[in-house]
């Protein structure tokens, strides 16, 4: 029997298990590494340069580790930067994550659209390409959120998480006028871990757009068809402050049921 896949799976903290939990959906076939870089969190607050230069030597380590067969980078605030240094860098498939313009701009009724994303995020020249190049129209509000994937890290560690924080970085996303924002793009990871909270929260209902299920899509495919292991194959979490996990349990879910290791 052919072993399975290693999907070696990173972010900058927890976020990016709502893109692991689509891909586990997906492919239960496969073996998971999810990698936090939690010694460097949160991505929002560093510089482009920093990034780069944080991400793809530490992505070059966690290669030569765990030999993944493919890589997703479960970051927008990473993927915006780095993912033609990692493709020219190492030779196995990446997988990226970058704000979901192009179907939010497609599906919007009114034409006003916003993507909530890290400060970093919204001020990336790649962010900027694809609403000049998929925008279709729409009034793109960019809004930066300082708080809020801390905020969502809080929240799944079980942490006391206000309303009123939250709703603070939701409010700019919604703006009246003669056409009301009616879809707003989660372009950080971490945001659907709150994805309750937003909806009560917010002032109107908006369809709220997760790349996540189109890049289990995608992974699914360069994976090609699986093979006839079932998911027994295992799942690990690591922290790259090396800090011991005390959430394997609450993290299951994520995993499609398996306790990382
Ligand atoms: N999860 C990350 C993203 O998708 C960002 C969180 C951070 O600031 O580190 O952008």
């Amino acid at each position: 029997m052919a072993a399975p896949p290693t999907i070696l799976v990173f972010d900058s903290g927890l976020g990016g298990l709502t893109v692991l939990r689509e891909i586990v959906r997906a492919r239960p076939d496969a073996r998971y590494v999810y990698v936090a870089d939690d010694a460097f969190f949160p991505y929002g607050h560093h510089g482009e340069e920093e990034i780069i230069a944080r991400v793809v030597p530490l992505l070059g380590e966690l290669i030569g580790r765990h030999t993944p067969d493919l890589v997703v980078i479960a970051c927008n605030t990473a993927s915006t930067l780095v993912m033609s240094h990692l493709r020219d860098a190492y030779d196995l498939p990446f997988v990226g994550t970058v704000p979901a313009i192009k179907p939010a701009c497609a599906s919007s009724k009114t034409k006003r659209v916003s993507v909530l994303g890290t400060k970093g995020t919204v001020k990336r020249e790649y962010t900027k390409k694809l609403i000049h190049d998929f925008g279709q129209g729409c009034e793109v509000t960019l809004v930066g959120s300082g708080e809020l994937a801390s905020l969502a890290e809080a929240a799944l560690s079980g942490q006391d998480v206000s309303d009123v924080d939250i709703a603070a970085e939701l409010a700019p996303c919604f703006v009246d006028g003669a056409a009301r924002t009616d879809t707003v793009v989660l372009a950080c990871t971490h945001y659907p871990l709150l994805l309750d909270r937003l909806v009560k929260l917010a002032p109107w209902p908006v369809d709220w757009i997760d790349p996540a299920p189109a890049i289990a899509r995608r992974v699914s495919d360069l994976l090609g068809p699986p093979g006839d292991s079932r998911d027994e194959a295992g799942a690990e979490m690591l922290f790259t402050s090396n800090r011991p996990h005390r959430l394997s349990r609450a993290l299951m879910p994520f995993f499609g049921g398996r306790v990382p290791a």
